[in-house]
């Protein structure tokens, strides 16, 4: 009890000092707070769909999902796309026993081809149309692309589906009729990027550009195109990387599901994934993960590598929370969520790799919650929130309640928009409040509108006006906290970890997606490694 409380005592001095530290020494940011404003806090939910026309629309929301297409019209209308989870309920007696993914328990997880609409002005969601094999909507798939132009389409390419298979057909979603149209390729006599998921991709207004991407389960692809949105017609582009600026000694490799990011519609920016081949999208496996940024110039046609590290399995570099530095990195991982603010500055949120922990090579990806900006300008990440250890717990609070406390809970695979100052965070794989590992459908706001309001994000390099109180509490916690450490500086080696959350020791029975320890995988694999004589899909 005694150690307990020195322990806590000691962590804020600890905490205030480093907020003094950090005051001093200039630049820092103040950290964004999270909401968590729609969807459930238990893992594995189902889509409430309304049949009845009467009823308002906002009774209708996804089910949980993952690894599902994302895109923003930037006026407030978002199209989301297939993934993998829960729709409806029949459907969940239709999945094919036979299909790799299929629990014995006889909860199915399986693939989606649901188009969903939010409306970002009035909050609400609406289902364009259900999952099912329909042969006139493209079939159900995770890890496809989307893009669109604004009133006209919705574009959804590629993607995964059952048994890995991947897709390389480009499907447009008329909005005048409502209906799905396929874009034949051969008909148009052109060329187009072979069969792939999980790409990195960019919208830049009238272009889809992809990048590498994974060709089934195994092989990871390295080649670059652009689809023009108004003649929708596909073209390959020379990957060159840019030596003069930088360091001449690194390439850019093969890579999947890293995350991505469009700067005034001419940068493109991405981070990690994975680079390794014989990859396996349902062992989680840290083998191949980096974490290292890039940078594309639509202009100049060259890639430059930015910062970080093209070798897999790094450890991130936190430094102080909400202070930039050149030391700083982001963990290695893949699907994380990402999403650019007004100002252009990148952030991060989450994925599956690695905290501080040193991995090794067969070693399960941990799920993360971190949330991380890069500044664009001055070429350096700053940790912004959430935690810097694997697997933490996830607190959700009062739906619809801001509070400092609060944080997404650790996943992968979830999507993300942006829209007037907020951006908005969908569901994915990972934690629900119970520390259970399932699909969520979670909807969390984080406003990021430059405001007097101390809640809300600071940005600028200027040093923030030190209030009576914030500089009276770090004095007394400078105080304080130097003759704690001073007296127990002998006794409090275990203490000073500061685990700001203990790791999750439960191993709940039954199959679910286990990150922690090694030793569940075996059960893991059974379940999710493909089965040779399954006829695909
Ligand atoms: C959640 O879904 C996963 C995948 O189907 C399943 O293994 C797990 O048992 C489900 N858990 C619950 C509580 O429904
Ligand atoms: C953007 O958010 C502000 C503040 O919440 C609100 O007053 C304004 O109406 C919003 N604008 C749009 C286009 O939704």
């Amino acid at each position: 009890m005694f150690s307990k409380l020195f322990c806590l005592f000691l962590a804020s001095s600890i905490l205030l000092i480093k907020e003094a530290q950090s005051f001093l020494e200039g630049d820092f940011y103040e950290v964004p707070v999270w909401t968590w404003i729609g969807g459930a806090k238990t893992r594995n939910e189902t889509s409430v769909f309304n049949g009845d026309e009467t009823l308002p629309q906002n009774e209708e929301y996804p089910g949980a999902r993952a690894g599902s297409a994302i895109w923003s019209d930037g006026k407030g209308d978002v199209w989301m796309f297939g993934g993998e989870g829960f729709d409806v309920t029949e459907a969940k007696n239709q999945a094919d026993p036979s299909l790799p993914f299929f629990p014995a328990n006889g909860d199915a997880t399986y693939l989606l081809n649901s188009l969903w609409k939010f409306d970002a002005l009035k909050r609400t969601w609406r289902a364009i149309h259900k999952s099912g094999n329909y042969s006139d909507i493209p079939t159900a798939r995770h890890h496809a692309t989307a893009c669109g132009i604004r009133n006209k389409f919705l574009l959804i390419y590629g993607g995964l589906g059952y048994n890995f298979q991947a897709y390389s057909d480009l499907w447009m979603f008329d909005f005048q009729d409502s209906l799905w149209k396929r874009i034949d390729f051969a008909q148009r006599n052109s060329s187009f990027p072979e069969a792939r998921g999980d790409p990195s991709s960019w919208c830049t207004g009238e272009e889809l550009w992809i990048f590498g991407g994974l060709r089934g389960n195994s092989e990871v692809l390295s080649d670059f195109w652009v689809l023009s949105l108004t003649s929708l017609t596909w073209s390959q582009l020379n990957v060159t990387v840019d030596m003069v600026e930088r360091d001449q000694t690194v390439s850019i490799s093969h890579k999947s599901g890293a995350a991505t990011w469009t700067v005034d519609g001419k940068y493109l920016y991405m981070f990690g994934g994975n680079v390794m081949q014989n990859y396996q999208h349902y062992r989680h496996l840290a083998k191949g993960l980096t974490s290292d940024l890039w940078q594309y110039s639509t202009e100049s046609g060259l890639w430059s590598f930015v910062t970080g590290f093209t070798e897999t399995r790094h450890p991130g570099e936190y430094g102080i929370l909400g202070q930039m530095s050149s030391l700083n990195n982001p963990g290695c991982r893949e699907h994380g969520a990402s999403w650019v603010d007004n100002d252009g500055n990148l952030w991060l949120f989450g994925g599956e790799g690695t905290a501080t922990k040193t991995i090794g090579f067969y070693t399960l990806t941990h799920l993360l919650a971190d949330l991380w900006m890069f500044d664009v300008s001055a070429g350096m990440w700053t940790w912004m929130g959430g935690f810097n250890t694997e697997d933490p717990d996830v607190f959700y609070g009062i739906k619809g309640k801001q509070d400092v406390s609060i944080s997404p809970g650790p996943r992968c695979e979830s999507v993300v928009w942006y829209f007037n100052y907020t951006a908005y965070l969908f569901g994915g794989l990972g934690h629900d409040h119970n520390d259970n590992d399932g699909w969520l459908n979670d909807l969390w706001i984080m406003n990021m509108m430059n405001s007097s309001s101390d809640s809300l994000l600071f940005l600028g390099t200027e040093e923030m006006p030190l209030s009576p109180v914030k500089a009276f509490l770090m004095t007394l916690g400078i105080i304080v906290g130097v003759s704690i450490l001073f007296v127990f500086a002998t006794w409090g080696k275990k203490c000073c970890n500061l685990p700001r959350h203990k790791p999750s020791a439960k191993s709940p029975a039954g199959f679910d997606v286990k990150y922690s320890p090694l030793s569940d995988d075996t059960e893991f694999t059974i379940m999710s490694t493909p089965m040779k004589d399954i006829p695909s899909f």
